[in-house]
């Protein structure tokens, strides 16, 4: 499910009305294995089949989350809309966190909770699943190290409030990577929405073969209508179908990235850290090559 084709034209006003489309589409998935098929078709050898997302996620962004967030042992990671869970089990797992997953689909909050034990064994009560929207996570001031976002942020969401709510979670110091996308002939307001939720935008990660994988998986679910209809329901089939048909010609020349934010790490003036910083930013000076930082 893309969120980009999230359609926007009669606003829903509770949150169960937001939640049911994504409540249908995990229902029907869980009922079948016919969906995880063709997105592995749709990826080769890029499909992690363990993670099992309902996104773009791939071992490449496995990868870069991993590489972008750079967590310690033991920090608290969020998984903001986190589906099934899969993505946030799979990295506390790898890098031993502990886990805070929410999102607004009270079923795939059930789904990702039974998946717990699989990735984590004895240590399954280090992660947690609430049901909680972007705009209101319910989430205390700086608990979290590092937050993922896959997506998620469909063209529908109020993107600032989203992202100024997670800038509110996150920890002085502290990452939030998240996929973006954007049409041709637009110009990228991730910079000023950073800015409004305090956040350093510190990485922006090209993934060009995104779009491409969204068209060969948009392809697959037409030339499998009838399988789809079969296994997933008319109505759930339908949906993705009409999705497919829609998105298909707007994939041309569409951009993917993953944006890694920082929210900067202010020490209390004249503490050692403090101090410590100082003398090395001196020491490395201002050069680019020490900055680490993607050019933007
Ligand atoms: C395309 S799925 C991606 C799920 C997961 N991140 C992954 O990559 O597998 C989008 C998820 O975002 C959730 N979602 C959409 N809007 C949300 C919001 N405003 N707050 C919380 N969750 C949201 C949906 O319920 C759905 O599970």
């Amino acid at each position: 499910m893309n969120p980009a084709a999230v359609q926007t034209t009669t606003p829903p006003t509770t949150s169960k009305q937001r939640s049911a489309p994504y409540d249908a589409f995990h229902a029907a998935r869980a009922r079948t294995d016919l969906t995880a098929r063709l997105y592995a078709a749709a990826m080769g050898e890029d499909y992690p089949s363990e993670v099992s997302a309902s996104s773009s996620c791939d071992w490449p962004l496995l990868g870069l989350l991993t590489a972008r967030l750079r967590m310690s042992p033991d920090q608290l990671l969020v998984d903001a809309g986190c589906g099934t869970g899969g993505i946030g089990l799979w990295l506390a797992r790898a890098l031993a966190v502990r886990l805070e997953g929410f999102d607004l689909s009270p079923i795939a909050i059930a789904q990702a909770t039974t998946r717990r034990p699989h990735f984590l064994d004895r240590k399954a009560t280090w992660a947690r699943f609430r049901i909680a929207e972007l705009a209101d996570t319910g989430l205390s001031d700086g608990c979290a190290d590092g937050i993922v976002c896959v997506d998620v942020l469909g063209r529908s969401a109020d993107k600032v409030s989203a992202m100024c709510e997670l800038g509110r979670v996150l920890a002085p110091g502290g990452r939030l990577a998240m996929t973006r996308s954007l049409r041709p002939g637009t110009t990228a307001a991730w910079t000023e929405q950073a800015q409004a939720a305090g956040l350093e935008v510190e990485h922006v990660d090209e993934r060009p073969a995104e779009p491409v994988m969204w068209e060969r998986l948009y392809r697959l679910w037409i030339a499998h209508a009838d399988d789809l209809i079969g296994e997933l329901g008319g109505g759930q089939a339908q949906s993705m179908l009409r999705e497919a048909h829609r998105m298909l010609p707007l994939l041309v020349g569409r951009r993917a990235v993953l944006l890694t934010l920082r929210r900067p790490a202010t020490g209390p003036v004249g503490s050692p850290a403090a101090a410590r910083m100082t003398t090395l930013d001196r020491r490395v000076g201002n050069s680019p090559t020490f900055s680490g930082r993607t050019p933007q």
